[in-house]
Formats: structure tokens, C-alpha cells, sequence
């Protein structure tokens, strides 16, 4: 079943899950925390969470201690042909009364925490989850989507320490067969891509597009997934979770980056590093988790040095006191804005080819820091020490007014670079319903 009763259209099944119509939701940024979360509908009646968004995990997971009221949950059975897909070497027995966190015979799984890099050991569970359709312009429903046995994995209270206040769990959309967005296209037959655009704004959200391979519109008359760059996505053999599986490999999305320009000059890097070696150590992954991209302390080195002496060419010269944790500022009256942010020199992150490459304008390499000590722009990216595992994470400030565009069927990444230079924006996307005019009772 994929629609909610009370949801349903006048038209078919067909007309809902057209070619057209994929699935959506808002991704909301906390401005405390620099997390990213994302707001579902889970359980029977729905009931509104947010979770934080991770592009690395293989699985969601929710607080089950607290408020799980739910007349749809069920476990799922050890012996089963379930269980045993997605690779649980766990069985859990309980002495409490029975409820979501406690079944006898029950598959578990280790859910973790990213930031605190904390795990525990908890049922698996599934309930139904909930979220918008789109066509790709704006959102067609609030609640049309319904994938009535969701699978994640319940938690203790205590995993939530370090997330946003309000936050209940985590949203998995990692390249795992039971992420999100593997979820979704498994249950209601929709293609295995994903599309994220993380908002830039501090108070409207960006949407993500599970299950569409495009349009993508953004309140502009541009689709942007005709403007996509390809690159492929790498598989890194040996997965960096705190209960990692033997031989399992890790569901991070990695590229292949082969070199980090600065107006078109390459910051001289050990190339090794950049690949990933049969241990799992170097290369370049995608994080929601990291606020700022991290670098190796080499590349952080060179890549700084290399980007003070071109801003030096426009005049702009360092502050004699940086920002934590940045390592690179400059007074904010310099520097001068244009429509893609402060005016600097452009950043490219160059993929399988020179001609493929991401290109970070001001908007995503620098950091505006405005308090009563400090009026600064610093170089929004940091320090991931000299034994870093992996040499490049993109982080989130990065990502941000940029379209990624994650093709599971060619296991390839789509980017747009920053969409300022089309004139809109993520947060342009526009999620107001007309539900309730395409709803009959
Ligand atoms: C549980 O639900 C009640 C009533 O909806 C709410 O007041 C309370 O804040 C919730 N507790 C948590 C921890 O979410
Ligand atoms: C698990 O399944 C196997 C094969 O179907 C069966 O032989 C075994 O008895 C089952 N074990 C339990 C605990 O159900
Ligand atoms: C699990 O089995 C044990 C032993 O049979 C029993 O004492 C316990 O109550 C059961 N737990 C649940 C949640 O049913
Ligand atoms: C994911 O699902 C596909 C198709 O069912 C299967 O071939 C593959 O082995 C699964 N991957 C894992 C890691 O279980
Ligand atoms: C490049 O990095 C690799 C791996 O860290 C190291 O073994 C090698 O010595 C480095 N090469 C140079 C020239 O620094
Ligand atoms: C930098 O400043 C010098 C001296 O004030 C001036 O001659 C030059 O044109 C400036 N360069 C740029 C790129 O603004
Ligand atoms: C958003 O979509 C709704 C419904 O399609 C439409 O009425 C509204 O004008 C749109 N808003 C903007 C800003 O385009």
C-alpha cells in the first residue's frame, strides 16, 4: 500500500507514482549545532520527528524510550530471511514488558551516533514512515508517500547526546540497501537516486528528492539536473563505523578527487593520499556530519599557503588573529561581495579529468563571522590533523546552495556546483502544499 487512506486521490496508483512523482523532504539546518536534520513522519498515527541527516550511515535509527506510541511497529524475527539481509549478527532477548525496545527472538542492529562516535546494540524495528510527493517543481502532498514498513533501528535516549535539541534520531542515506532513499525506491518502485540541496538560508529549509533522477526545479524555470557534472562514486573497502564488520565495506559516498586548484593552480599534494588504500585510509567522501571540509594537515598546509598568496593578488591581506577553528582570515570591510559571495579567489575540486571539477566560489569557501571581538570572512575549511583517515571530507558549508544528485543505478555523483550563479537558490524549492485541493475523502 502506498497511500495513506485518507489520502487518497481521485486518480490511480499509476497517476501518484508517474514517472513524475517522487518523494521529499525539508532539510533544516541548526544554526547551535551546524547539524543538518530532516523532518519525517513516522509511526501509526504519523507523528512529525526530525532526524539528523548522515550521508554515511547504512541505517536509521530513533529514540524508542521515549513517547513511542505506535499501533503499526513490529519486530523482526532472527530466523528470518529479513534479519539475515542486512547482515544482523545479532539476537536480543529482553526481561522487560514487551514494547519496541523489548521482544524476545528479535534481529538487532548497532545504531551510532557520528558525532560522538558512540554505539549501542538495539532491536530492529519497522513502522511506517511518511514524507511529501513532488514532481519536481513543489510539493504535492504533505503526507502522499508512505512506506508502511520502514526499517530502522530502535535506541536508547542516551545516543541523542550531542544532537540538536528536538532531534529523535538519525536518517541514514548511505549507500546500504536499507537506507532511506534504498527504502523508498525498493518500496515504492521509484529509481535509485537521490537528490540533495542543503539551504544556505538561516531560516528556510532545502529539499531532499528520494527516488527522481530529476526535474529539479528551483523556482526558476531551470531544471537543474540538466546542468548535473558526473563523477563516479568509489567504493571504500573497509567501512570506518565503531562496530565495523569484517570485510564489510564502508556506505560513505567517496570521489575520486585528483586535485584541489586555486584560481586554476594546483595546491601541490602527495597523491597518495588521495586515493584510498586497501585498509581504507585517504580519498575524498561527502559528509552532512562536518560543518567545514577537513583536510589532511599537508593539503590543509598547502592549500592555505596557496590561497593567501592569490587573495594576496587581490589585495587582501590576513587579519593577524584567526577565528577557531579556522587557520585563515580576513577583515570583513576587504572584502567585496558579488552574487556568488565574497569576492575571492575560486576554489576547483577536480575530479577524473580537468575538465571535471567542482567549482567553490566565496559563498562556499568562506565563513562570515560577525560577533563583538571579531568582523571577519575566514577560509571555511579546517584542520583534520596529520593521521586524518580520510585526506578530503566535503563538508556541509560546502554543500550548501549546491545540488548533489547520488545515481545508485550507475553508482556515479551528479553536482552542480554553486547554483547562485543560475540566480536561485535551495531554499528557492517551493514546499507549499496544494494537497489539500487534490484530496478527496
Ligand atoms: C512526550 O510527549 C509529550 C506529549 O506529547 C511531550 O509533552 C513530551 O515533551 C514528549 N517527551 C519527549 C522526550 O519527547
Ligand atoms: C531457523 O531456521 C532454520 C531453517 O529454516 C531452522 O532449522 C531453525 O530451527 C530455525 N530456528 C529458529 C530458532 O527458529
Ligand atoms: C522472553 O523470554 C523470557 C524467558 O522465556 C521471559 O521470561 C520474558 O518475559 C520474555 N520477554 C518478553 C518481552 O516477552
Ligand atoms: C543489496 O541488495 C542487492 C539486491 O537485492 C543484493 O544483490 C546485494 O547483495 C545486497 N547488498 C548487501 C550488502 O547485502
Ligand atoms: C606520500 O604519502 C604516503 C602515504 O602517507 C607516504 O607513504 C609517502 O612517503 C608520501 N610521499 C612523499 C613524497 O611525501
Ligand atoms: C592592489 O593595490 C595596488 C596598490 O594600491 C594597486 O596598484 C593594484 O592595482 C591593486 N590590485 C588589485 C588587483 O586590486
Ligand atoms: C508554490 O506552489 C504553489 C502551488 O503550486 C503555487 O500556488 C505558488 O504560487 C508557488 N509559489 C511560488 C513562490 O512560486
Amino acid at each position: 500500500m502506498f497511500l495513506l487512506p485518507f489520502l487518497v486521490l481521485t486518480f490511480s496508483l499509476v497517476f501518484v507514482l508517474s514517472h513524475q512523482t517522487a518523494l521529499l523532504a525539508p532539510i533544516t539546518k541548526d544554526h547551535t549545532t551546524h547539524q543538518y536534520t530532516i523532518q519525517a513522519h513516522l509511526k501509526t498515527p504519523l507523528q512529525p520527528t526530525k532526524l539528523l541527516l548522515h550521508l554515511g550511515a547504512s541505517f536509521s535509527w530513533l529514540d524508542c524510550y521515549q513517547n513511542y506510541t505506535s499501533s503499526t511497529f513490529s519486530h523482526v524475527p532472527c530466523n528470518s530471511s529479513l534479519c539475515s539481509s542486512f547482515h544482523s549478527l545479532a539476537c536480543s532477548n529482553c526481561y522487560s514488558p514487551q514494547g519496541p525496545a523489548c521482544a524476545n527472538d528479535t534481529c538487532a542492529l548497532f545504531p551510532e551516533n557520528p558525532l560522538t562516535r558512540k554505539a549501542t546494540l538495539a532491536n530492529a524495528l519497522l513502522d511506517s514512515l511518511a514524507l511529501p510527493t513532488t514532481d519536481g517543481s513543489t510539493q504535492l502532498s504533505q503526507l502522499g508517500g508512505l512506506v508502511p514498513d520502514f526499517l530502522f533501528s530502535c535506541s536508547q535516549t542516551s545516543l541523542l547526546q550531542g544532537l540538536a535539541k528536538g532531534v529523535a534520531g538519525l536518517a541514514a542515506l548511505g549507500r546500504s540497501n536499507f537506507s532511506l532513499p534504498a527504502q523508498v525506491s525498493r518500496s515504492l518502485s521509484l529509481p535509485r537516486y537521490f537528490a540533495l540541496c542543503l539551504s544556505g538560508s538561516r531560516s528556510e529549509p532545502g529539499p531532499v528528492f528520494l527516488g527522481s533522477s530529476g526535474p529539479y526545479f528551483f523556482n526558476s524555470k531551470i531544471d537543474l539536473s540538466k546542468s548535473l557534472i558526473y563523477t563516479p562514486l568509489i567504493l571504500n573497502p573497509v567501512g570506518s563505523t565503531v562496530i565495523t564488520y569484517y570485510l564489510q565495506p564502508s556506505d560513505e559516498y567517496f570521489i575520486g578527487l585528483t586535485s584541489i586548484k586555486v584560481n586554476g593552480k594546483a595546491v601541490p599534494i602527495n597523491a597518495s593520499l588521495l586515493t584510498v588504500d586497501e585498509n581504507g585510509f585517504g580519498g575524498t567522501k561527502i559528509s552532512t556530519v562536518d560543518p567545514y571540509t577537513v583536510l589532511e594537515t599537508s593539503i590543509y598546509k598547502a592549500f592555505n599557503d596557496l590561497f593567501v598568496k592569490e587573495a594576496l593578488g587581490l589585495n587582501l591581506t590576513v587579519t593577524a588573529n584567526t577565528v577557531e577553528p579556522f587557520g585563515v582570515c580576513y577583515a570583513g570591510k576587504d572584502i567585496m561581495s558579488t552574487r556568488v559571495g565574497p569576492a575571492v579567489p575560486t576554489v576547483d575540486l577536480v575530479m577524473q579529468g580537468d575538465d571535471v571539477f567542482w567549482r567553490v566560489f566565496g559563498s562556499n569557501s568562506m565563513v562570515r563571522i560577525e560577533r563583538s571581538d571579531a568582523d571577519v570572512w575566514c577560509l571555511g575549511f579546517v584542520d583534520g590533523g596529520p593521521h586524518a583517515r580520510t585526506s578530503v571530507v566535503i563538508g556541509g558549508h560546502q554543500l550548501e546552495d549546491n545540488l548533489l544528485q547520488f545515481d545508485l543505478e550507475s553508482e556515479r555523483l551528479g553536482f552542480s556546483s554553486s547554483i547562485l550563479v543560475k540566480g536561485t537558490t535551495c531554499a528557492n524549492f517551493n514546499f507549499t502544499s496544494t494537497s489539500s485541493k487534490r484530496i478527496v475523502k
